[in-house]
């Protein structure tokens, strides 16, 4: 199938020999309060998540990364971790933990949790021990520092949410840093002491049984023990938000946070078949370096390639996805998102029509893509009525646009009240009122966004060319992505039209659709020397007689 169209472009051509779980898998993120509520709170719980075990075992995905499940005052909505070694009553209890992780397993599906090692909430027990003075054994455990003879804080560094990242404290009499909200005060990783403790909170889930970590904020762990100032940025101008005025070189992804990358991996490899993702929200040539120079630090470090194109058309989507393919060093395994709790919903970024066309992009690249709950029924962010929430998201308080709950809402399970989720209140309001918008109206659906999703996730299963095989990308029509997956078990071919004009892609005659973003209409089974793709449409073609 590979004389025509002729090939060009980048090309990764190994196929991992062995290859491991998470290679062949696809990583679906849940969102703990906003999946499912068993206890009937209206928030969801870890119970609700062992329920819909079946639900994600049917859907074909390998593995969940849960955003953090541990007890928090909620600053930054579990992102500010009170206690490491348990799980907030609002999700449940440890026995619940181990029940929900038995569910899963017995489904072959993985879980990873997302462990936040950066900081910890200002109520953590060792905060509140190391605010309590120097003469504390847990002081030197956060970063104090003195004013500066002005009176003012010890640097210029900015916290990620707005504002100076320091805040005084009496006691001690000194500054604290949070390169976040001020409820999230940054571990001191300088102390051994320190870093012994975060391993030790890695050991105790491990030894629970979960199969790896997302681990948040990685490239923060290594900061300028000297703490300069961090410089002006020179590309700043008017108009760019003020948050960027600085560039964080000092603050931030200090050498020091490879090695600390390590540290986390080691601790990784002390068990069979375990999982590091790390959170590395730097430029793509500074993010693949914390796969480590041995390939040592993050198994994958998160790509957010995807989220942060400006212009989504075929020649920048494949320039982006070459460039990064070529910047991984050898050996090293890509991640693939579209989002995650962070960033807006793909739905609404690119609109219903060029939506499944993304997921198909994201199915087919090289690499493990990781999945955000409730894309695949093609939920929109919710847009709430001003002041019907009380929840502040800590970045929208200053930034009303950063608002990140509009992204977390409620799974939709059917229609009725609450769309299935709870028996309450949701805690959030829901995304959307359409029914259309719920598994139950879809999952039965042959023309549904959940059932296409279903159809690729299962198509991507079975055909290693789509799991592992390499990529290279061909020539192609205007407006057209075309890529080519090989393994020693079969090829396939993938062409997106991100252009809204229909286009032809000449094909050898030997093969076939597989599967067409068009749905069950597409002429699938039917052998063909051309594709004709419209406005938006993408199809994974194969070889016939085998997928
Ligand atoms: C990460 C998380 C984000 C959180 C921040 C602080 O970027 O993804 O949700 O607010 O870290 O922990």
């Amino acid at each position: 199938m590979c004389d025509t169209p002729e090939v060009e472009g980048a090309e990764s051509s190994w196929v991992p020999e062995w290859p491991a779980w998470w290679q062949r898998g696809v990583v679906y993120q849940i969102y703990p309060r906003s999946f499912f509520d068993a206890s009937g709170d209206g928030i969801g719980d870890l119970a609700g998540i062992g329920e819909k075990a079946d639900y994600l075992a049917w859907l074909g995905i390998d593995a969940v990364w849960l955003s953090p499940i541990y007890p928090t005052p909620d600053v930054d909505l579990g992102y500010d971790i009170a206690d490491y070694l348990d799980v907030d009553p609002r999700f449940g209890t440890l026995e619940e933990f181990d029940a929900m992780l038995a569910a899963l397993h017995e489904r072959d599906i993985r879980a990873i949790l997302d462990l936040v090692p950066n900081h910890t909430s200002d109520q953590h027990p060792w905060f509140i021990e190391s605010r309590s003075g120097p003469g504390s054994p847990r002081h030197d455990w956060y970063v104090w520092r003195e004013s500066r003879p002005d009176g003012s804080p010890p640097n210029n560094w900015e916290s990620h949410f707005g504002g100076s990242a320091w805040t005084y404290a009496q006691p001690p009499g000194r500054w604290y840093l949070h390169s976040f909200a001020p409820g999230q005060p940054d571990l001191n990783w300088e102390n051994p002491e320190v870093r012994e403790a975060l391993q030790d909170v890695m050991r105790f889930w491990l030894d629970r049984g979960v199969d790896g970590f997302r681990v948040d904020v990685l490239w923060l762990l290594g900061k300028d023990p000297g703490f300069a100032d961090n410089p002006p940025n020179p590309d700043w101008h008017e108009g760019l938000p003020p948050r960027f005025r600085l560039l964080r070189t000092n603050s931030e992804g200090w050498p020091t946070s490879h090695e600390r990358a390590r540290l986390l991996r080691s601790v990784i490899d002390e068990y069979p078949e375990r999982l590091m993702i790390g959170e590395v929200v730097l430029p793509p040539d500074r993010a693949v370096t914390y796969h480590g120079e041995h390939l040592d630090e993050a198994h994958m470090p998160h790509n957010f390639v995807l989220t942060e194109l400006q212009e989504w058309s075929a020649d920048a989507i494949r320039s982006a996805v070459e460039a990064y393919e070529r910047l991984l060093p050898p050996g090293a395994w890509p991640n693939w998102l579209l989002g995650d709790h962070d960033f807006p919903r793909i739905a609404s970024r690119l609109g219903p029509e060029r939506m499944r066309l993304a997921h198909m992009l994201l199915l087919t690249l090289r690499g493990t893509p990781t999945w955000y709950y409730g894309d695949e029924l093609g939920l929109p962010d919710a847009s709430f009525r001003p002041g019907l929430l009380t929840l502040v998201d800590p970045p929208a308080a200053a930034t009303p646009e950063r608002d990140r709950l509009i992204i977390r809402t409620p799974m939709q399970w059917s229609p009725g009240p609450h769309a299935g989720f709870s028996e309450a209140e949701p805690w959030l309001p829901l995304a959307s009122d359409d029914p259309t918008f719920t598994v139950e109206r879809q999952r039965d659906d042959p023309d549904s966004t959940l059932t296409f999703v279903r159809f690729l996730l299962d198509l991507r299963g079975q055909t290693p060319a789509l799991s592992v095989g390499t990529f290279r990308s061909l020539s192609a029509p205007p407006d057209v992505f075309s890529f080519q997956r090989d393994h020693p078990d079969g090829t396939v071919q993938v062409h997106l039209n991100f252009g809204d004009e229909p286009r032809e892609v000449v094909v050898s005659q030997a093969s076939r659709i597989l599967l067409s973003t068009a749905g069950p209409t597409a002429p699938n089974g039917q052998e063909m020397d051309r594709v004709a793709l419209g406005p938006y449409e993408g199809v994974i073609i194969g070889e016939p007689g085998r997928p």
